[in-house]
């Protein structure tokens, strides 16, 4: 660990501010690293359930679900695995998947109904779209740049539940083209979430930041299954889902630690987050900030005690802010 911290800076307290787009004239300002991740941000991934004390000012950002080009109603039931074995959710050791399908009412609707909804709450938030073509990449760039509500966009080119939902986060050119198409109809910052069942993900990194990502997120779920043998049946209606949770942190933490030490931007690192040592694990791997999934599922404060864990960890480390961190 590499620390250049003065004792002036540590009496100062704190700092955790992070700027995950400095090359953009937006610049993308977050108070701290933690945020929300696509499709956890309350019961519906659009911030339902959550409850006026839990201040969404005091988080990096919020990611809400995924809007696609047209509404989707997602897989079938059962959705997301596991419904018991309740009591070992506090340890976070349990099997996470889900199938949900992009559930969501389509972009239109979305900046039309959703979006303004959000310039209320005291937050930094960012869009999270998908498609499976470039043309309509493009075409929902164009119609969010008129919307309001949110100050940057992440690109989910890497949902396993949907056909073809990691078509792009699968293939460098096609990576390229998705925020290419993106960046030519909006000058906010765009993040690209990729895939982790990737045979290079330096390469689909690369190919992301020369279509004019601004940072990169490290990643979303993992092609898996589940078969209950009492049932003899698979545990989600869809038959395949993703992982996420405990077992996919080590999985994104080799993603993140390869991926920045190849590209120059900023790396949002996602997957299995339940404490602030988790966090910390990510930014000593070369993340800049993370988003907290799966841990909302087990209680919707996770974000908030995470945090405070982080600066614990931070105060223990003697480490006044998280620049220049690497093992
Ligand atoms: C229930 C659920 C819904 C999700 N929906 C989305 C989504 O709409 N868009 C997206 O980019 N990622 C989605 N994800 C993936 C998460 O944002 C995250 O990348 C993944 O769960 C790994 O993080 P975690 O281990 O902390 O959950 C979803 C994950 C879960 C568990």
């Amino acid at each position: 660990m590499v620390r250049e911290t003065s004792s002036t800076e540590s009496a100062q307290g704190l700092d955790l501010s992070v700027d995950l787009a400095p090359n953009n004239p937006h610049h993308l300002r977050l108070v701290n690293p933690v945020m929300i991740a696509s499709g956890t941000f309350g019961y519906d991934g659009y911030g339902r359930g959550i409850t006026e004390d839990m201040d969404l000012g005091e988080l990096g950002a919020v990611v809400p679900k995924t809007f696609t080009p047209s509404p989707r109603e997602g897989n079938p039931e059962p959705r997301w695995y596991p419904t018991s074995y309740r009591e070992a959710w506090d340890t976070g050791d349990i099997l996470f998947l889900n199938a949900i399908g992009l559930t969501n009412p389509g972009i239109e609707a979305g900046l039309k109904d959703v979006t303004p909804g959000w310039d209320r709450w005291n937050a930094t938030y960012i869009l999270s779209f998908a498609s499976d073509s470039v043309e309509q990449f493009g075409e929902m760039a164009s119609m969010a740049d008129k919307g309001t509500g949110y100050q940057a966009i992440e690109l989910n080119l890497s949902c396993p539940n949907v056909a073809d939902g990691s078509l792009f986060g699968h293939s460098a050119s096609l990576t390229a083209q998705a925020v290419a198409a993106v960046r030519a109809n909006t000058d906010r910052p765009i993040l690209a979430k990729l895939a982790p069942n990737v045979p290079n993900i330096v390469e689909i990194a690369r190919a992301a930041v020369d279509g004019g990502a601004d940072a990169i997120s490290l990643c979303n779920t993992m092609p898996a299954m589940h078969i209950d043998t009492q049932t003899c049946q698979t545990v989600l209606g869809n038959i395949t889902g993703g992982l996420s949770g405990p077992g996919l942190r080590p999985i994104s933490l080799a993603l993140v630690y390869q991926v920045s030490k190849a590209v120059d931007v900023p790396i949002v690192g996602i997957g299995g987050i339940f404490s602030g040592e988790h966090a910390a694990e990510y930014i000593l791997a070369g993340a800049s900030a993370v988003q907290i999934g799966s841990a909302n599922l087990v209680g919707l404060n996770a974000p908030w005690r995470i945090l405070a864990e982080l600066k614990d960890w931070m105060r223990q480390s003697g480490l006044s802010n998280l620049q220049g961190l690497s093992i």
